[in-house]
């Protein structure tokens, strides 16, 4: 335990400097923002942007049972991302050769660094709702194969 001193001034909390996952988190908490956007589209993947600022863009994505990403990067972004409500299913190319599977309930985040190789996908019976987070926004994203035999391939 430490003493405060009474003319101590508490940093502004600028979302900016937090981290990617706890800027997601803040948000998922933050239903009323977001709320009033949120659609579920049976032809594709929602998504919605949030926030751009110079460094970050921050976006809610909802995914009806059997919506997914391509396999992808994200460049040389970091980033992050939350699962508000259902379950997604995670599927991580590490190394360029191994696949691992996470699966993502409400309430748990992922966080990924440059080059990161992802896939998204709902495989639960109930739609999902997710706020990622990238920095910096606008990354160049790459999309993949991945074959246990041949490796990662670009597509
Ligand atoms: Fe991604």
């Amino acid at each position: 335990m430490f003493a405060v001193p009474e003319n101590t001034v508490a940093a502004p909390a600028d979302l900016s400097l937090a981290h990617p996952v706890r800027v997601a988190r803040e948000l998922a908490a933050d239903r009323t923002s977001w709320a009033h956007l949120l659609r579920y589209d049976p032809q594709q993947r929602f998504t919605e942007l949030l926030d751009r600022t110079d460094g970050q863009e921050v976006w809610l994505l909802s995914w009806l049972p059997g919506q997914h990403t391509d396999l992808h990067d994200h460049g040389g972004a970091t980033g992050a991302f939350t699962v508000v409500s259902g379950t997604l299913t995670e599927r991580v190319i590490q190394h360029r050769t191994s696949e691992v599977l996470h699966t993502v309930v409400a309430g748990q985040s992922r966080v990924f660094g440059p080059n990161y190789v992802h896939q998204v996908h709902n495989d639960g019976p109930d739609p999902a709702v997710s706020i990622h987070v990238y920095r910096p926004g606008r990354a160049r994203m790459t999309t993949y194969e991945h074959d246990p035999l041949d490796g990662l391939r670009g597509t």
